[in-house]
């Protein structure tokens, strides 16, 4: 399989079975907006509530936060966003007017080969106005990444926990950029969401720290099964570090289109809550019981994008297997896709389905579906050959299926497939809850 066609695999998939549709698709789309379906929200939902497990459920020293998008505009004057460090620059083919960036093309457009006008500077902030009034007093910006409102909520967070530091909040939500050039599906687009954790250090701990989170965050793409070969660090070089960071780098991803950033691990020192002290006039400063100094705290960051993470876990996935997995003959002869996602990350967790669709299989499949149901996303499915019904479920990753037979109604037994090993068991259907329970988190 080339490169291009696993991306479009990808991207038909997303569409035929609801993952992702292209946004305002009746009136023509809307460029590089994305809404996620059925399926896509619920692996998205999952992705989410994974991160929020390992960061802040199973940490005793993390906080959550909800902060607002709109923010006072000048957090952004105070976060440097506003001046030319969070600028791209663009440029315009002479000839026919398409626009690039210019670290991403050479000296002549790659589409006509025209020659391109100077270089711009480009801000990639959403800007807006609040109120009726759309004069300059109004101009606010839609915020370009999650972490500011952890900063702004610093104080707050420190006065209603007994926090000491090391500690840390997390945040996932929404940002914008103006992204000159939004491309590769859901990889890069000018509404995404970020999964934020800034970390509070001393600053003589700051490296230990950092190399800790370094760690910490590779090992959760590789414990939910990205394949080793496919993700490694990079460190970035001194001229490639952003404005705020005094260290810093990329887990990457070996996408389709290239190596690729999916999440940043920067030592954002004491940038943040210096700028927000000195522009707020509000003293951000810690008190150290135990060194009994006051300083203002190192920050260490992780800051990963949700969409880009669900892109990796769908293309790492995507499978596809020659001669048939399952049982008809017809199907044999195709090609069946399996996504072999994490089980605690697919949509569905368990599909359940009488062999046939006649009494009283039917009522006992009913029961279980109503039952399990309560505590997963399950599917009930009647309809086609059974073959057909695990190569529907294989293709959007579902890891359990659950098939009820006439034997179960005399043993009170019923079959439970395992998507990777295909192996089947016989469970007895008092024990059937008990048995996924020890499956799944809960969450
Ligand atoms: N607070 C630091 C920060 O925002 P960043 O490297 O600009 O750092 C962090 O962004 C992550 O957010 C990226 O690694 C990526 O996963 C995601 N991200 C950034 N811009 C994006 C875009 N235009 N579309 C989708 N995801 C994006």
């Amino acid at each position: 399989m080339t490169n291009e066609s696993l991306m479009e695999k990808i991207i038909s998939l997303s569409k035929r079975r609801g993952f992702i549709f292209p946004s305002s698709e009746i009136y023509g789309g809307f460029e590089s907006g994305y809404d996620y379906g059925p399926l896509g929200v619920e692996l998205k939902n999952n992705l989410k509530k994974v991160w929020w497990k390992n960061i802040v459920q199973e940490r005793k020293e993390i906080v959550g936060l909800d902060a607002a998008i709109l923010m006072n505009p000048k957090v952004w004057e105070a976060s440097g966003h506003l001046s030319a460090g969070f600028a791209d620059c663009l440029v315009e083919c002479k000839n026919c007017h398409k626009r690039f960036k210019e670290t991403e093309t050479g000296n002549r457009c790659p589409v006509c080969g025209g020659e391109f006008l100077p270089a711009r500077k480009f801000n990639l902030m959403m800007k807006t106005y609040v109120g009726p009034i759309e004069d300059e007093s109004a101009v606010t910006y839609l915020r370009a990444e999650t972490c500011q409102g952890i900063y702004m909520n610093f104080l707050n967070v420190l006065n209603v926990s007994r926090l000491k530091i090391p500690f840390g909040i997390a945040q996932i939500g929404k940002s914008f950029r103006n992204e000159i050039t939004p491309s590769n599906f859901i990889f890069r687009t000018r509404e995404f969401e970020q999964m934020e954790m800034q970390f509070f250090v001393r600053p003589s701990e700051a490296e230990k720290w950092y190399e800790y989170w370094k760690k910490e965050r590779l090992n959760w793409y590789l414990n939910l099964g990205i394949k080793k070969e496919n993700i490694k660090l990079q460190e970035h070089k001194k001229e490639e570090l952003a404005h705020y960071a005094k260290a810093g780098c990329d887990i990457v991803y070996h996408f389709p289109f290239g190596w690729q950033e999916i999440e940043g691990i920067h030592n954002r020192g004491d940038w943040d809550l210096s700028r927000h002290s000195k522009y707020s006039g509000q003293d951000l400063s810690y008190f150290d019981p135990i060194t009994q100094e006051r300083y203002i705290p190192y920050i260490i960051e992780t800051s990963g994008g949700i969409d880009r993470a669900l892109l990796t876990f769908l293309i790492d996935a995507y499978q596809e297997v020659k001669g048939g997995r399952t049982t008809t003959t017809k199907a044999s002869k195709e090609v069946e896709v399996v996504l072999k996602l994490d089980k605690n990350l697919a949509p569905i967790k368990i599909a359940i389905f009488p062999l046939v669709k006649k009494e009283p299989l039917i009522k006992l499949a009913q029961e279980i579906y109503q039952d399990l149901k309560k505590y997963w996303l399950v599917d009930y499915d009647e309809t086609d050959s059974i073959g057909r019904r695990y190569r529907r479920q294989d293709e959007i990753g579902t890891p359990y299926a659950v098939t009820i037979d006439f034997e179960s109604i005399n043993d009170q037994k019923v079959t439970v497939r395992d998507r990777d090993t295909m192996k089947q068991e016989r469970v007895e259907i008092k024990n059937l809850r008990k048995y996924f329970f020890d499956k799944f988190y809960s969450f």
